[in-house]
């Protein structure tokens, strides 16, 4: 069997990532005014000892109002810094796994309901606030109209980026990633369907992400890793596409990143996307093709082979995935077994190796169906 791509080291930056197997941000919505608490403990606790290459920290918000959520974590004040290195220095004190952070600006989709309480906008009895945009277009019908960000709270908001990125390096995280995708402000102010500015930030929609992208830049260690999830498609009409999306990636490669994740979608509410396994794959190869970064690939995958595949083709670089690991955190260890790959368990787990259980010669239990999407 030739050596799984999957399995391979891939340097980012300055750091190495064992493996191509990244755990994608995922917003647990069970934050206290931006802190951590118990849950996530619960959830990087485990995920944690994966042993997936990278495991990125949920969309972690610069401003108290730059939130989606009640829920949402923050890196807007110090106490919001301490909970969250709690958690990591506990990740890491039984662990050692490269762990990265989104840091983000929920733009117009500030102010929403936690996905179980509905996933639309707060309404006067939840405490809601007011949301800012590049323009005053709501997300959808019903939505909260934003208030128009002067230019002033532009360059504030770039502080307010570059604070989260100091705080994230304080807290001695390995990686930072700047979302700039699922309809969030860095992805709202690059639509023309979402930004309608006459200023400078509306006549150069790649303005004001770019800002932010060099001033974090400027105080993100060299030694560490940083990159941005950006939009290949907003799936509407007159909206951003996959040639956005290199440009986007060539600039950042420019100012001295070292990798994105290419994403779609989420811009506005009634986009008809596509959806099927691996459907962002081909915007992932587009920008590989077209720009000298890192690209990371992400949506509907969840099978080993599936996974290699990408990879070996040459279609991305490393293999991003959300809910198949919350359906599964032993992906890693059941595709390794798959490949024929030894790796590293924490030792407490080690007896649970199915290929070292006396006489197993048995295909692994469910094996077909733990690893399809649902
Ligand atoms: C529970 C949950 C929370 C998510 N939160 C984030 C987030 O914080 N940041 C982000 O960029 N994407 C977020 N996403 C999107 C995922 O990172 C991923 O892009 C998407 O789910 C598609 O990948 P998948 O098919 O592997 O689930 C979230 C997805 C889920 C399921």
């Amino acid at each position: 069997m030739p050596h799984p791509k999957l399995f391979t080291p891939i340097q980012l930056g300055g750091i190495t990532l064992p493996n191509r197997i990244v755990i994608s941000p995922m917003c647990q919505y069970s934050a206290d005014d931006g802190c951590m608490n118990d849950w996530h403990f619960i959830h990087l606790g485990h995920l944690s000892y994966s042993g997936a290459g990278l495991m990125m920290v949920e969309a972690t918000h610069v401003t108290r109002e730059g939130r989606i959520t009640h829920g949402c974590t923050g890196l807007y004040s110090e106490h919001n810094e301490a909970s969250i290195k709690r958690v990591i220095d506990t990740c890491r004190r039984w662990r050692q796994m490269p762990i990265g952070i989104q840091i983000g600006h929920a733009g117009r989709k500030a102010s929403s309901q936690v996905p179980w309480e509905g996933r639309n906008w707060l309404t006067p009895e939840q405490s809601p606030w007011e949301t800012v945009a590049p323009s005053p277009i709501a997300y959808g019908e019903g939505w909260h109209t934003p208030r128009e960000l002067s230019k002033d709270e532009i360059h504030k908001l770039v502080e307010a980026f570059v604070s989260a990125a100091i705080r994230a390096k304080r807290i001695g995280f390995d990686l930072l990633e700047l979302h700039s995708a699922h309809g969030y402000l860095l992805h709202e102010v690059q639509s023309p369907l979402s930004n309608l500015r006459k200023d400078e930030y509306g006549k150069n929609r790649l303005k004001f992400p770019l800002e932010v992208a060099a001033a974090v830049r400027e105080v993100w260690p060299k030694e560490r890793s940083l990159g941005a999830r950006i939009s290949a498609n907003d799936w509407m009409d007159g909206g951003l596409g996959p040639e956005d999306a290199v440009t986007y990636a060539q600039e950042l490669k420019r100012l001295g990143y070292d990798y994105v994740c290419v994403s779609s979608g989420a811009l506005v509410p009634h986009a008809r996307i596509p959806v099927e396994p691996g459907y962002q794959v081909p915007f992932a190869e587009k920008v590989k093709r077209a720009a000298p970064i890192a690209v990371q690939t992400v949506g509907m995958i969840a099978d080993p082979e599936q996974a290699e595949a990408i990879l070996s083709a040459g279609q991305a670089d490393m293999v991003v995935m959300a809910r198949a690991f919350l359906d599964n955190p032993r992906w890693v260890w059941h595709a390794a077994e798959r490949h024929g790959i030894k790796i590293d368990y924490p030792p407490s787990y080690a007896r649970s190796r199915f290929d070292q259980w006396p006489g197993s010669k048995l295909a692994r239990p469910q094996w077909q169906d733990e690893s399809q999407v649902g």
